[in-house]
C-alpha cells in the first residue's frame, strides 16, 4: 500500500513519516511539498518525492497519482486554507486515492467564533461530501506552542495575558498527534471516524500560569484581558493580525486574528474537548502539561 504524506517538509510531517518508517520501507511512502531538494534525505532511502503545491491543482493531480491511503496535513495561512485543501481532495479523488485523512481542530461546532475551527470545518464538510473515505484528527491545541512560546513569553513578563478567561482546553503533545496519525495510516479501519485527538485533562490558561510559575519557580500574574486587551497585547509584539505568508513574528507563527478567535471560543467553552482517542489509537496515555513542564523545567527556569 502506498501512503502520500502532503506537507512531508514541515514538523508534523517528518516526524509522521519518522513513526511510519519504523512500520513499513520508505518505498512505500510517496511525499509532497513544493520543493523536493527539502526532502532528498528521505528520497535517498527509497521514498518517492514529488512536488505538489496547494495551490496548483494539476501539480497534485500528478504527486498523488498511485497512493492508496492519504495524510492531509492542513495548510499553514489561517483563513485561507478552504481553497487549497479543496485542490488537495479534488485531486485526491481525481488520482484515485481511496482514503484521506486530515489533520483538522478540536472544538465544538455551531457558531464556534475561531477562525481555525471554520477552516477545519469547511474542509471536513468537502471530505464528507468528496465521496471519499476519511478520518478526521482533530487536533487539540498544541502543548508544545503553551511550553515553548507562550509560558517563556509569560515568565519574561512576570504576567500571563489572556483573553480566554476561565475558559478551557485540553492540550495535547504534538508527538501524540503525530503517534495518532501514524497509527491510523498504517492499520487498516478508521474509515468515516472523527477522533478527537486531545491531552488527558481539561485546564485554564489561569490554572497552566500557576502550574508553570510553580515548575519554573518564578511569580507570573494572570491578567483576564478582553479581545481589544489581547488585540493590543499581540499588536506589542509586532504580530499581524491578519494571516500573511511568512506568519513567523518572534517564534510566534499565527495572526492575532486567529489567536484572538481562538482565545474568544476558549472563553465560551468551544474548545472544551477531552477525549480518550490518544489512547485507544496508540495504546499510550497522552502527556499532560505538568509532564511536559517538568521535561522543560530548565528552560523554563531561565527564560
Ligand atoms: N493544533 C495546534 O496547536 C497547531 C499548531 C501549529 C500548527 N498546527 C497545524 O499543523 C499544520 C502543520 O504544522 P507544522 O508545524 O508541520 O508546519 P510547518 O513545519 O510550518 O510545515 C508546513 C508544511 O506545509 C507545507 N505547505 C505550506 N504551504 C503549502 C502549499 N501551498 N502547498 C503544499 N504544501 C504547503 C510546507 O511544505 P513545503 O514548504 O515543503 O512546500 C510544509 O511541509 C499547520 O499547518 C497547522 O494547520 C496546529
Amino acid at each position: 500500500m502506498a501512503i502520500i504524506i502532503t506537507g512531508a517538509s514541515g514538523n508534523f510531517g517528518r516526524a509522521t513519516i519518522e513513526g511510519l518508517l519504523e512500520r513499513m520501507p520508505a518505498r512505500e511512502l510517496i511525499l509532497v511539498t513544493r520543493d523536493p531538494s527539502k526532502l532528498q534525505d528521505l528520497a535517498s532511502q527509497g521514498a518517492t518525492v514529488r512536488r505538489g503545491d496547494y495551490d496548483d491543482y494539476d501539480s497534485l493531480v500528478s504527486a498523488f497519482a498511485g497512493g492508496d491511503k492519504m495524510l492531509l496535513i492542513s495548510a499553514s495561512k489561517v483563513g485561507s486554507r478552504i481553497p487549497q485543501h479543496r485542490n488537495a481532495i479534488n485531486a485526491a479523488k481525481a488520482a484515485g486515492v481511496g482514503h484521506v485523512v486530515y489533520t483538522s481542530y478540536v472544538g465544538k461546532d455551531g457558531d464556534n467564533p475561531s477562525l481555525a475551527v471554520g477552516d477545519h470545518r469547511g474542509t471536513e464538510a468537502m471530505l464528507a461530501e468528496s465521496g471519499l473515505d476519511w478520518t478526521i484528527l482533530r487536533n487539540s491545541q498544541y502543548t508544545d506552542a503553551v511550553i515553548e512560546a507562550m509560558s517563556p513569553l509569560a515568565l519574561q513578563r512576570g504576567r500571563w495575558i489572556a483573553s480566554a478567561v476561565d475558559g478551557k482546553m485540553a492540550q495535547v503533545w504534538r508527538e501524540d498527534c503525530v503517534a495518532s496519525a501514524v497509527a491510523v495510516l498504517s492499520t487498516p479501519g478508521h474509515r468515516n471516524i472523527i477522533y478527537n485527538i486531545t491531552g488527558p485533562e481539561l485546564l485554564s490558561f489561569r490554572e497552566i500560569a500557576a502550574l508553570i510559575s510553580e515548575v519554573a519557580g518564578r511569580p507570573i500574574e494572570y491578567v483576564p484581558v478582553d479581545d481589544e486587551g489581547m488585540y493590543a497585547f499581540f499588536d506589542s509584539l509586532g504580530i499581524p493580525r491578519e494571516a500573511v505568508p511568512d506568519q513567523t513574528v518572534g517564534d510566534v507563527p499565527w495572526s492575532s486574528d486567529d489567536m484572538v478567535s481562538v482565545e474568544r471560543a476558549v472563553r465560551e467553552g468551544y474548545m472544551a474537548v477531552i477525549s480518550d482517542d490518544v489512547e485507544k489509537l496508540t495504546g499510550r496515555a497522552p502527556k499532560s502539561i505538568r509532564a511536559f513542564a517538568l521535561e522543560r523545567q530548565d528552560d523554563l527556569r531561565s527564560a
